[in-house]
């Protein structure tokens, strides 16, 4: 079935944007109840992976409403969040500015670290060659024309020994869970988009675009044709969620 959000061919770009554009403020919202508010976990573990060291510089794509990049910040990256999505960067700089208010309010002489969010698109990523120390991807490659681009910037800015984590939604090995996982997508989903963002097909989109995702495994497979060290596929909740690692070579 086809979605009003999702288009195979040279539309794919402009279609994402807009459907980011109708629920930016609503997303951090939706994400919460439809998962539960299991994203949170899943994406400490993202963090967690990061294994952010002192001095380090993170650059998380797809940013979004910035999640990821305000996590791997308040540990002590330096980081910017890429989005090519006006609307979701406006809700990330506004969460940004009542994070610094608050921590003033709080203690006037603290300086918060915050994420510099930035626009761009993560298939032609404005950064040179082995700039950075980390690089993140959270339900953003999935949403690419070429997954397999967005994959090889990554590679191309990180550093030699660099990690980078891609968290996306998955494709459960088990045939059961995978029929049961994929009908909640199909009718819960959409329906809670309905209702709380007023939207079905913009949460219906989700299910569409994993099954023109190859997810977790051909990720890995990508990950060693680019000769990444270290490489792990975790599963979460059955492979309903997946998180891919890799370091690049020293
Ligand atoms: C599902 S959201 C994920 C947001 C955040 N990472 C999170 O985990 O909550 C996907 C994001 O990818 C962004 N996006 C999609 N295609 C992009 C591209 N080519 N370049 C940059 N951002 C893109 C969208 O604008 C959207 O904000």
């Amino acid at each position: 079935m086809s979605n009003t959000f999702y288009a195979p061919d040279g539309q794919r770009a402009a279609k994402v944007n807009d459907l980011f554009a109708t629920i930016a403020r609503r997303y951090d919202l939706l994400n919460d109840l439809q998962s539960f508010g299991l994203h949170r976990l899943w994406k400490r573990r993202v963090v967690e992976f990061a294994a952010v060291k002192p001095g380090d510089r993170a650059l998380d794509l797809c940013c979004g409403t910035g999640d990821i990049s305000f996590a791997l910040a308040k540990i002590g990256a330096e980081t910017i969040g890429l989005d090519f999505s006006e609307k979701m960067l406006e809700v990330a700089k506004a969460k940004s500015q009542k994070s610094e208010a608050g921590s003033r309010n709080k203690n006037p002489q603290s300086v918060i670290r915050n994420p510099q969010f930035i626009q761009g698109d993560a298939q032609q990523i404005p950064f040179p060659d082995n700039s950075f120390d980390i690089v993140t991807v959270g339900y953003g490659l999935r949403n690419l024309a070429s997954w397999e681009k967005g994959l090889d910037e990554m590679v191309r800015v990180a550093k030699p020994g660099a990690r980078l984590v891609v968290l996306d939604f998955g494709k459960p090995p088990n045939a059961l869970w995978r029929k049961i996982y994929f009908a909640h997508l199909k009718c819960s989903v959409p329906l809670i988009g309905l209702l709380f963002c007023g939207n079905a097909s913009a949460y219906a989109y989700i299910l569409e675009s994993l099954k023109h995702y190859p997810a977790q495994l051909a990720v890995a497979e990508k990950m060693r044709g680019l000769k990444l060290t270290n490489i792990r596929v975790i599963n979460l909740l059955g492979g309903a969620m997946a998180i891919n690692f890799g370091e690049k070579p020293k």
